[in-house]
């Protein structure tokens, strides 16, 4: 499955801009501020209604504008669809497929899983491991859909016990209500960690395979570090001996939550000792570890939009990620100038200011 066409009738800066990249690599090329995260972003809402940029879809609506709009055309199995994604500020958001309204469950059944790599996403190296865990939680839910929903299965049994356990400390409660929260919170522990440490176990080598083929040098691991015990038995008796301790500090001090997902270079943290480029390779690593366990195990090449990926690599590095693009699967990726991306015959290059002289003439 491929994303064949791309019309941009209403998304931030652009308006009916058509783009149709090509099945493999497609590069848009542009000066700052001329639009090129904005049609990386379009491509994702029209396929996903939502956007990897904001919470908040009405972001995406022109300014002195009353809607935002993205269809884009899925091909590659036969029938092609049309996904349209739109935002309102009086209406709200509506997400169709040819022509008729779909869940987004559904809709996963028919377009490409996306991949995004945008220079706010370093945060997942560099930032705090909250992050990395929400991360490889996304990768279970695509790896495994029947384990998607144990990330807030997990959160919601938290908050429940960190709630009792506040009004417990405050006298509001007594304690006899715990022991249902405790094994619901140790079942739900257990389910959460198990499918971390699977995760993990299957991108670890890839990872590390993908980071020295980006020219990530030197002995590197990535590796599932529990923040408490992996069984529900052991949680439980945990629970029970770190008590005190919670009702101290008013909310469950053991657990999943503390999780962490450690990405070391030279025995080294990426996150702490990493340079800027170390990082972004890490990153980037790690999405290609995802696509391969992804395409290994079944499921289609996802779409890799890749914004503003080439800063920061040298001309070698470059080389190497724009070699393993061309290896197989679309993607999508933006530059400020095209003289960052190596030459290859196979690549379609797009000038974006192309793109918005179009649709000034058909506008004319
Ligand atoms: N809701 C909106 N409505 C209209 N314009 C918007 C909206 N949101 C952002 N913009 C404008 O879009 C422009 C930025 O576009 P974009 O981020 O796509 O640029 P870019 O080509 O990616 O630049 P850079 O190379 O710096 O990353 C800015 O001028 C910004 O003001
Ligand atoms: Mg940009």
């Amino acid at each position: 499955m491929f994303v064949a066409r791309v019309e941009a009738d209403r998304v931030r800066s652009l308006t009916g801009v058509v783009f149709e990249p090509d099945p493999g690599l497609t590069v848009i090329i542009g000066p700052n501020g001329a639009g090129k995260t904005n049609l990386v972003e379009a491509i994702f809402f029209g396929l996903t209604s939502r956007s990897f940029r904001t919470s908040d879809r009405r972001d995406l609506i022109p300014f002195g504008s009353a809607y935002a709009r993205c269809r884009v055309t899925v091909s590659g199995t036969g029938v092609d669809h049309m996904f349209m994604a739109s935002a309102s500020r009086s209406e709200g958001s509506r997400y169709t497929m040819d022509g008729a309204k779909i869940e987004q469950a559904e809709a996963a059944g028919h377009r490409p899983k996306v991949t995004v790599f945008s220079p706010d996403r370093l945060e997942l190296i560099k930032g705090p491991p909250a992050g990395r865990r929400a991360h490889i939680d996304s990768f279970v839910a695509a790896r495994w859909p029947g384990r998607a929903g144990l990330r807030s299965a997990f959160g919601r049994i938290l908050a429940q016990r960190n709630a009792l356990i506040s009004r417990i400390a405050a006298g509001q409660a007594d304690r006899s209500g715990l022991a249902t929260w405790d094994s619901q919170f140790a079942e739900a522990a257990e389910a959460l960690a198990g499918s971390r440490e699977k995760a993990v176990a299957e991108l670890g080598e890839r990872w590390a395979a993908a980071a020295d083929e980006l020219g990530l040098e030197g002995p590197k691991s990535l590796t599932y570090r529990p923040g408490a015990a992996t069984t529900s038995e052991e949680i439980l008796k945990g629970l029970e001996e770190k008590l005190e301790n919670d009702l101290r500090l008013g909310r469950s001090s053991w657990g999943p939550h503390h999780d962490e997902i450690r990405v070391e270079l030279d025995g080294r943290q990426l996150r702490r000792f990493g340079s800027q480029g170390q990082q972004r390779l890490g990153l980037l690593a790690l999405l290609f570890a995802e696509r391969s366990a992804l395409l290994e195990t079944g499921g289609g090449a996802p779409l890799m939009l890749l914004d503003d990926v080439m800063s920061e690599l040298d001309a070698h590095r470059r080389e190497r990620l724009v070699e393993r693009l061309l290896e197989g699967g679309q993607a999508v990726i933006t530059a400020a100038e095209g003289e960052l991306i190596p030459e290859r015959g196979a690549i379609l290059r797009v000038a974006i200011a192309d793109l918005l002289e179009d649709s000034r003439e058909v506008a004319g």
